[in-house]
């Protein structure tokens, strides 16, 4: 049954998963907030939160737009045309992703990152942090640019990861 929320039916959306073309397209940067998209941030943070999930970009429900909803445990907070603005440091920890179920992966990235961006109100907003709100807005920002995080895997293992993918998906193999 869908949920209610202020009134309206919400939607939980399928989510893409490793092997979709939206998920490696560059999501196109949003011009305009319109009701249709606040709709679409509800049904973003419905599927999240059904997921479950820390934070999903909207071309993991297939549309191609720069937007990203998140919540890491201190609330539910949205990000419309984000852009990382800086970063420092370095973090190796083990990531997963929903489009990429059920793996997980040591990554490094930088330890700290601040983004900016706009709200659904339009008003600019920024959001930084380390380790893990720093790890998820690096994710999803790479998200919007069509990057999978297997493409932030050293060399070697980013082949081995790629080539157990295709196998799943071959049926070869079955996932752990
Ligand atoms: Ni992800």
């Amino acid at each position: 049954m869908p949920a209610r929320y202020r009134g309206v039916e919400m939607a939980i959306f399928p989510i893409r998963t490793f092997g979709d073309p939206v998920l490696r397209t560059p999501a196109e940067p949003v011009d305009d907030i319109t009701n249709a998209l606040e709709r679409l941030v509800d049904d973003m943070f419905e599927t999240m939160y059904d997921a479950p999930g820390v934070g999903l970009a909207a071309p993991q429900i297939g549309v191609s737009k720069r937007i990203f909803v998140a919540d890491i445990g201190e609330g539910p907070f949205v990000m419309i045309n984000p852009e990382i603005v800086a970063t420092s440091g370095e973090w190796a920890y083990e990531e997963g992703c929903l489009s990429v179920p059920g793996k997980w992966w040591e990554i490094e990235r930088a330890g700290f990152a601040r983004a900016r961006g706009l709200d659904l109100d339009g008003s600019e907003v920024v959001y930084e942090g380390e380790e893990l709100m720093g790890r998820l807005l690096q994710h999803e920002v790479d998200h919007l640019d069509g990057m999978l995080l297997i493409e932030r895997l050293p060399r070697r293992i980013k082949k081995q990861a790629l080539r157990e993918l295709r196998d799943e998906a071959l049926g070869l193999r079955t996932a752990d």
